[in-house]
């Protein structure tokens, strides 16, 4: 199978971890890379060994031997870089989130669609052992019917001093479209809708600027309804001074099933659970441990790629064999939808029904 051929757009910070993932994959190989400042895009190139250095994208569109790019932007640039993107037949990865506002993502779906290539959001949150393996146990009957799943993501984010260091846009309304939520949020929204096993179908939303000085929300307190019935609050936050916590319960009618990074656990009152039935769910890769104490379960994740090295691969491989993206430019779209929808909640004071976009 023949490997493709890939520029990445962006070199900042995040870029290293994609230019990284690309070297892991074998499904691709970067033949070019693009920043507006030239001696980040060399110091990339020349630490990962791509051999064409560009400083207008525009210019790497140009290019015969590139099948996809993968925009590392700010927020604003998404959009019109995916756009010369897909008039240049392209296939595109984007970082998450898809853009600034639904106008732009609607467009960039319209726009890949019209050309006829792939769009896949970096949603790296969806890429993750435990996230998989609770929502098969969920699936699997373990804790009966989903009924409401708590949610949070809280951080004392110094926004300001990371702002002065090159990256003003991640505090900038035009260039960032939003704050906590938008940013980091979009990660918890997008593995929130799939631990939900349903779309949402409602926000109530309030947001709230404390701590930085900045005109973006730094905490966000959105409850979902989703079309199975079940409800969610979520919360995410930079300006959780002294205690930073993460948090992800889903309750069932029968149990429950908590997150944690590198593991979860089971509440269940099936009657008789057995390790071999729990294995048998999570399926392959097998866990790297499995035990029960006090009639709650723990599985540990197995040692596998997630995150960014997980997506730069599914892309790569889903562009190569021409098969389905696990995340595509539509479901970057709903998951900013949540945002957005939150946002809208908080400004009008009501309950905002979803979806917003028609497609
Ligand atoms: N998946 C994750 O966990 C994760 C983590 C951090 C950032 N991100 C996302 O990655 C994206 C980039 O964030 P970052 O932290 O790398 O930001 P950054 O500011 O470090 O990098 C952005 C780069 O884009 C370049 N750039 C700006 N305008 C340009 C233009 N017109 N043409 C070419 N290059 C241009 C800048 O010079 C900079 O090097 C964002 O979407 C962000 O949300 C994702």
């Amino acid at each position: 199978m023949a490997k493709i051929r890939v520029g990445v757009i962006g070199c900042g910070g995040i870029s290293k971890s994609h230019f990284g993932a690309w070297q892991a994959t074998g499904y691709g190989d970067v033949v070019a890379c693009c920043d507006a400042d030239e001696a980040r895009a060399r110091e990339r190139a020349e630490a990962f060994g791509v051999p064409h250095v560009y400083t207008d994208w525009k210019e790497l569109l140009k290019r015969d031997d590139i099948d996809a790019v993968d925009l590392c932007l700010p927020h604003h640039l998404h959009a019109p870089a995916a756009f010369d993107a897909a008039r240049a037949r392209k296939h595109v990865l984007v970082e998450k989130p898809i853009a600034t506002t639904l106008g732009e993502a609607h467009e960039m779906v319209m726009a890949c669609r019209t050309a006829g290539v792939k769009l896949m959001v970096e949603q790296s949150s969806y890429f993750s052992w435990t996230l998989h393996a609770a929502r098969r146990l969920i699936d699997g009957g373990l804790i009966g019917d989903r009924t409401e799943i708590t949610w949070h993501r809280m951080s004392s984010k110094d926004v300001i001093t990371q702002a002065e260091r090159n990256m003003a846009w991640k505090i900038g309304k035009e260039t960032a479209g939003g704050g906590a939520l938008h940013r980091d949020g979009i990660h918890e929204v997008y593995a929130l809708r799939f631990a939900a096993g349903a779309e949402p179908t409602r926000v109530t939303a309030e947001g709230g600027t404390y701590v930085w000085p900045i005109e973006l929300e730094t905490t966000a307190h959105a409850i979902y309804r989703f079309a199975n019935g079940c409800m969610a609050t979520l919360v995410v936050s930079w300006s959780a001074q002294g205690a930073g916590d993460r948090g992800r319960v889903i309750y069932g009618t029968k149990g429950a099933v908590t997150l944690g990074g590198n593991r979860l656990q089971l509440h269940s009152e099936q009657a008789g659970l057995e390790e071999a039935t729990l294995r048998g769910l999570v399926g392959e890769p097998a866990p790297l441990a499995l035990s029960q104490a006090d009639g709650v379960w723990t599985v540990e994740a197995p040692k596998v790629a997630g995150g960014i090295t997980a997506a730069v691969d599914a892309f790569a491989r889903a562009v190569a064999e021409d098969t389905e993206l696990p995340v595509t430019g539509v479901d970057g779209l709903r998951a900013l939808e949540m945002v957005i929808g939150a946002y809208r909640s908080a400004e009008e004071g009501r309950a905002i029904s979803l979806p917003i976009v028609a497609l």
